[in-house]
């Protein structure tokens, strides 16, 4: 469905991306795990069309779509949601919700009008607070907004940056386990960036390892599981609390 191959991409003078080679196949959720600064975002980005490729190509539902304008590829179904949740903190969640949707909504206003009334039935939450204004929602109630305006774009992938950031355990693992639900009802991949590697390994199909810009480790998230790099680096035991360092 959607494929970068060879990747290479440059944010200003420094590569950032050296070569990356990933796919996500129709229905499917497949992870991006990796440390601070590894270029998970722009390879979002670039998989979006906001960073254009140095090198490599996209592919998307059977085309090349390298160097197309990230405006054309949300009508086509490629759709970003970016780090730190960015909703319009001065309109309300309605409108919010409803801007996903700007690029057709005009034109089908009673699927609009549907999609938005099932949006508001898979987060009961969106639905009490419809008329308030989205910077007044807490953490995770922006980001259920911010995914569900992705999925009023209609989308055949979403590219979900970072879903986790600065959200409690809890409301992590109440989120993330509605996305296989979300895939399945509005059929749509996922791409799910995230440094939550327990989280994201529970709900995803496959993953890839980044680090400084390459993948080093792919495959099914059962056999990364047992892989000896993402048990030490990403998975491995955490001290109890009050032994930690940065506990102290
Ligand atoms: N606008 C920019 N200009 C120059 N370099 C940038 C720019 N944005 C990001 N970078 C650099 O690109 C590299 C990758 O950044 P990126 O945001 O893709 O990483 P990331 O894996 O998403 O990290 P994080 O987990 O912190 O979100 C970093 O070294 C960063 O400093
Ligand atoms: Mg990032």
């Amino acid at each position: 469905m959607l494929a970068a191959i060879d990747l290479r991409v440059y944010r200003g003078p420094a590569p950032v991306l050296h070569g990356v080679t990933l796919q996500v196949d129709e229905g499917e959720i497949v992870a991006v795990v990796g440390p601070n600064g590894a270029g998970k975002s722009t390879l979002l980005g670039a998989l979006a069309g906001c960073f254009p490729p140095a090198a490599g190509r996209v592919m998307f539902a059977g085309e090349d779509v390298t160097g197309t304008a990230p405006e054309t590829l949300v009508r086509r179904g490629l759709v970003l949601v970016p780090e730190r949740r960015q909703v319009f903190p001065g309109l309300t969640v309605r409108d919010n919700l409803l801007l996903g949707a700007y690029h057709w909504y005009r034109r089908n206003k009673g699927e609009a009008a549907a999609l938005l009334d099932a949006v508001l039935a898979d987060f009961p939450r969106l639905r009490e607070r419809i008329g308030q204004l989205a910077g007044s929602l807490s953490g995770g109630e922006q980001q259920m907004l911010a995914i569900g305006r992705g999925i009023m774009a209609r989308p055949r992938v979403l590219l979900l940056d970072e879903p986790s950031l600065g959200l409690a355990p809890k409301v992590v693992t109440d989120l993330f386990s509605r996305f296989r639900q979300l895939c399945t009802r509005y059929g749509t991949a996922m791409i799910l960036v995230e440094q939550n590697v327990r989280a994201a390994f529970r709900v995803a199909d496959r993953a890839y390892v980044l680090e400084r810009g390459r993948v080093v480790r792919e495959g099914p998230v059962e056999a990364l599981r047992e892989d000896p790099h993402v048990v030490g680096a990403y998975l491995g035991k955490r001290l109890p609390a009050a032994l930690r360092a940065d506990a102290r």
